[in-house]
């Protein structure tokens, strides 16, 4: 494998999450309005070809883990294809992927054959009325038949469930109720303003973050036994004596993960983000377009990632309400 890149701040660059479209099938309003979002035209999506030799040079600067993401990753076609594709890529030992799971069960068998070892679940309620009224469709039948594919298929699942006050958090306990008898992480977000302007979430109007969260569940399953973190990790979690799976928190508003970021993320558009509050980023797509050479996007790349913000999140907190990205997760790919 090659050697790892660092940033200015003494950061690796191992994790790729790559936004395979910015399309969706779900309209979960902590993300999207009910219209939608604009998406993008195709022609200025890159395409598999593109998105596969750029894997490829980050693999040759270190990259390991590759988690696709979207919108809805499988919404977009041949997916399949593309994935074993980019599982066969040297260097690149984790392939994995974050979906909703409307798409996901028949393609299960497919993605134990290609060596997909784990999946993010999102999932946020296991009431059919309120996953319709959360994500504006009335999917969670498919979506359990894709988690119950995923385990049988011996695939980890992590679920991850968006915190928001006044709409799920009944929910909590049931989800969390899970772990007893399923060998899954089930794990609690806290809902960021990456909303497309669905409606007001900031900072301020966050009554649901990771202690109050931690609390709830204590209430119910008594002390949560913290596991030890990894570098780079987004969630605590936590063990609940006598169950098979795990229980975990992710403060993705009120803490901030940038000492050890691991990550890059790529837009369906071929955008670089060093950091998930980047508003700019370098346009990978312009450059593959206008005829550059490997060793010219890897410079490009180098550079990007070498020059990112030492901590992007206090960056965001620091700039004025009217300021804040009210960008749509699907987007920027979560
Ligand atoms: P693992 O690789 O399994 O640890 O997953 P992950 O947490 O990296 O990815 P996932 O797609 O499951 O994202 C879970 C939640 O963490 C989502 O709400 C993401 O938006 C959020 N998240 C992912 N990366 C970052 C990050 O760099 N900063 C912050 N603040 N949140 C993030
Ligand atoms: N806040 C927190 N998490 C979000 N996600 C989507 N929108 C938000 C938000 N506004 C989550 C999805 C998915 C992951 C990639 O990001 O539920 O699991
Ligand atoms: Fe789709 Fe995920 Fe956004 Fe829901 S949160 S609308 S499933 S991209």
């Amino acid at each position: 494998a090659s050697p790892v890149l660092f940033d200015s701040h003494g950061r690796p660059l191992e994790y790729l999450r790559l936004a395979v479209t910015d399309r969706c099938n779900l309209r979960c309003f902590y993300c999207m309005p009910a219209e939608g979002i604009e998406y993008v035209p195709k022609q200025q999506l890159l395409s598999y070809e593109e998105m596969e030799r750029l894997v490829g040079l980050l693999a040759g600067l270190g990259v390991r883990k590759v988690r696709l993401t979207g919108g809805e990753p499988f919404v977009r076609r041949d997916l399949v294809p593309f994935m074993e594709r980019l599982s066969q890529l040297p260097g690149i030992t984790e392939l994995t992927l974050t979906t909703n799971g409307v798409l996901t069960a028949p393609h299960v068998p497919a993605l134990a054959r290609m060596g997909v070892r784990a999946v993010n679940l999102s999932l946020d309620t296991l009431d059919r009325s309120r996953f319709a009224r959360i994500t504006r469709r009335d999917e969670l039948p498919r979506v359990l038949d894709t988690l119950y594919a995923l385990l049988a298929a011996g695939i980890r699942v992590k679920i991850n469930a968006v915190v928001m006050d006044g709409q799920n958090t009944e929910d909590l306990l049931p989800l969390a109720e899970l772990t007893r008898e399923l060998p899954v992480d089930v794990r609690f977000i806290e809902e960021m303003p990456f909303n497309g302007g669905s409606h007001e979430a900031t900072a301020a109007t966050l009554p649901w973050n990771h202690r109050r969260i931690r609390e709830h569940l204590e209430q119910y399953f008594g002390a949560l036994l913290p596991e030890p973190t990894r570098p780079g990790d987004t969630a605590s979690h936590y063990a609940v004596a006598g169950h098979a799976g795990r229980l975990g928190i992710i403060a993705a508003y009120s803490r901030t993960f940038c000492g050890t970021c691991n990550r890059i993320r790529l837009t369906a558009e071929g955008s670089v983000k060093t950091c998930l509050y980047d508003q700019g980023g370098l346009d990978l797509r312009a450059l593959l377009r206008g005829g550059a050479s490997d060793e010219e996007v890897r410079a490009a790349l180098r550079q990007a990632f070498y020059q990112r913000a030492a901590n992007g999140f206090e960056a965001e907190q620091r700039r004025p309400l009217h300021q804040l990205s009210f960008e749509s997760m699907s987007t920027i790919g979560g």
